[in-house]
């Protein structure tokens, strides 16, 4: 068995959150695909938009596969991050692509893939990584591609080859999966948590009258981490990190 030290030896992919990293110890083992989990409006996208962006500031080539919204709406949104600078895009060192356009092309137009269409659609995201050259690459959401996969077979199948052939290119990759804030499980199909090396949970907390936004990493397979639960603040400088104490009070707040 190996010891802490070599277990902790895996290369890390730095998110560039700051906080993130050190609840990580020093980031994200490179190649993992990371299910990025949480209800409407707890901060998922600008989390992964994060971390693509420090990527593509370190040589760290990024993609945004985006399958809910449109990419001009959503780079609507990120232009007013400071960390964020538009040449990244024309420079490109960032790149976005609607998915559903990629369906389109692919003559993906049913609205239940079987399994010789997931093989396809594993195989243009491949595709697309190695010619741009991808290392840090976002799924936004993964729930809207499941419910054209339909069964737990297909689901599982297609997390387990995608993530092993994106691991196989050094691409890391967060995936993001989108909950009701009830939800008892980490994602709509109760599979994807359990083929995905690591789990992000961003959550609301309701605290005096106030909705926290929480971030806990519940596994990450390849590093030791903090299981502790923090208060995540979008700010624009990016995404801040507080560790929440027990009995609901943040640390360094009142
Ligand atoms: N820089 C910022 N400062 C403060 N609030 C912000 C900032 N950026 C985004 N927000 C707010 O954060 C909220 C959620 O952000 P985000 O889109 O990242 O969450 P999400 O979990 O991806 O949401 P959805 O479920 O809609 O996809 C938005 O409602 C937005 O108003
Ligand atoms: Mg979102």
């Amino acid at each position: 068995m190996l010891g802490r030290d070599a277990r902790d030896r895996r290369e890390r992919c730095k998110t560039g959150i700051e906080g993130l990293d050190n609840i990580l110890n020093g980031g994200v083992p490179r190649g993992n695909t990371v299910l990025v989990t949480g209800s409407v409006g707890t901060g998922k996208t600008s989390l992964c938009l994060e971390f693509l962006v420090h990527g593509s500031n370190s040589n760290e080539p990024g993609l945004y596969v985006s399958v809910t919204e449109p990419c001009d709406k959503l780079l609507k949104n990120i232009i007013p991050y400071d960390f964020f600078d538009e040449s990244l895009i024309t420079d490109g060192k960032l790149h976005f692509i609607d998915l559903p356009i990629v369906y389109e092309r692919l003559g993906l137009e049913k609205a239940e893939f079987d399994f010789e269409e997931v093989a396809i659609l594993i195989s243009a995201i491949a595709s697309i990584v190695h010619e741009l050259g991808i290392k840090r690459l976002v799924i936004d959401s993964i729930t809207s591609v499941c419910y054209r996969l339909k069964s737990q077979e297909n689901i599982r199948d297609f997390i387990l080859k995608l993530g092993s052939v994106l691991s196989e290119m050094g691409c890391t990759s967060f995936l993001v999966s989108e909950i009701s804030p009830a939800e008892e499980r980490y994602s709509l199909y109760g599979v994807e948590e359990a083929i995905a090396d690591g789990v992000i949970v961003t959550g609301n907390l309701e605290r005096r009258g106030d909705l926290l936004r929480t971030l806990q990493v519940v596994k990450m397979r390849g590093t030791m981490h903090s299981r502790a639960k923090y208060v995540l603040d979008l700010t624009t400088v990016g995404v801040l990190l507080v560790p929440l104490l027990k009995g609901g009070s943040v640390a360094g707040g009142g």
